[in-house]
């Protein structure tokens, strides 16, 4: 009995020993673990709340580059990059470059891992060498409390037009001109965005779940509503087409309103100005991504003509080739 007792306490010393010995391995092996995250964090982790302000002051930066430009003579040398599909020449100015650099190399200085895809591609040498190298100040969210959320870097892709609407920025049709920064997720989904008028100083941002500008906050979409007089936003280059589209889609009592600029006919649908945006003939995904984040976050919908959603993943074509709806409220996704 004695031997069978000494036998039993040999045991659970044994037992609690071996425990000690394995939480001694977990505790060191945790603690490696969390350092070597710490590590990668630091390098290739991104603090979304801080991307968020990040954006907003480049694409504010990078429309200060957009203002200085438009009052030098020609605008610095207007150029075209060829005819877009429409036949409309396709204008590049030195606001479009200046403003590339300011948003582009602003956001590398602070976040160097992130994948950029931007309307231009300039090299840091011909930039400007006034660039705005500003700091991470939170009061551009005004009273919107964001949390901090941490991302690897390489899951995110970042859309740029750093100059929507080129050709009317040239007739000094100044209230087109945006500059639009755009988040995309892995799953290719535009999860952010920005979108700045730097004429008007009227900044829109969302972040998916998190926060919306408060210019967007009483904004919620009516999928049921219908409306009694609607109003379809189109482009100028090409209203004809599109107006027979509309009418089909909203009625014979449509009116069409000619506008310019993808930002600009978005924010037109987001603030009630305008029931649907319609566009016919290719697009690009930067004029698009930013304006589908702050779509997506009052509950509004951005499709193709053929009702399909755009993907913003990094190796996604550049192009949408089957047109544009966009709506806040009166469900013509669901009724055509
Ligand atoms: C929407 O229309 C109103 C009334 O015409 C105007 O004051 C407002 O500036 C427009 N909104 C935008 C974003 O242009």
């Amino acid at each position: 009995m004695n031997l069978g007792g000494a036998v039993k306490v040999n045991k659970c010393a044994v037992i609690t020993f071996i425990g000690i010995v394995l939480f001694i391995i977990y505790v060191l092996s945790a603690t490696s673990s969390t350092i070597e995250s710490l590590k990668k964090s630091s390098k290739n982790e991104v603090n979304l709340r801080k991307l968020i302000i990040g954006l907003i002051l480049a694409a504010k930066s990078g429309g200060n580059q957009v203002i200085k430009i438009s009052n030098e003579p020609d605008f610095g040398g207007v150029k075209t990059k060829g005819k877009t599909q429409e036949g409309v020449n396709d204008y590049i100015t030195l606001a479009d470059v200046n403003s590339h650099c300011q948003i582009a190399y602003s956001l590398w200085h602070i976040f160097p891992n992130l994948n950029l895809i931007s309307e231009e591609d300039v090299q840091k040498k011909n930039c400007p060498t006034d660039l705005d190298f500003f700091d991470l100040d939170p009061s551009v969210l005004g009273n919107v409390q964001l949390p901090d959320i941490h991302v690897p870097a390489q899951d995110l892709t970042l859309w740029i037009d750093p100059l929507d609407a080129t050709k009317e920025f040239t007739e000094k049709l100044f209230q087109y001109v945006s500059v639009m920064i755009c988040v995309a997720d892995k799953k290719g989904e535009a999860i952010a965005g920005v979108v700045y008028f730097p004429f008007s100083k009227r900044l829109y941002w969302s972040w998916r779940g998190h926060g919306v500008s408060e210019n967007l906050a009483n904004i919620k979409a009516d999928l049921d509503d219908n409306v009694q007089n609607p109003i379809a936003i189109v482009s100028l280059s090409h209203a004809g087409k599109v107006k027979d589209l509309a009418k089909s889609m909203l009625g014979e009592k449509t009116s069409i309103i000619g506008a310019a600029g993808s930002g600009y006919k978005i924010v037109q649908v987001l603030e009630g100005n305008a029931t649907i945006y319609l566009h016919n003939t290719r697009i690009k995904k930067w004029d698009l991504c930013a304006g589908n984040a702050l779509i997506n976050s009052v509950g509004g919908r951005m499709v193709t003509l053929k009702r399909d959603k755009i993907s913003y993943s990094a190796n996604s074509d550049h192009l949408v080739e089957d047109g544009l709806l966009v709506e806040i409220n009166n469900h013509v996704v669901n009724k055509t």
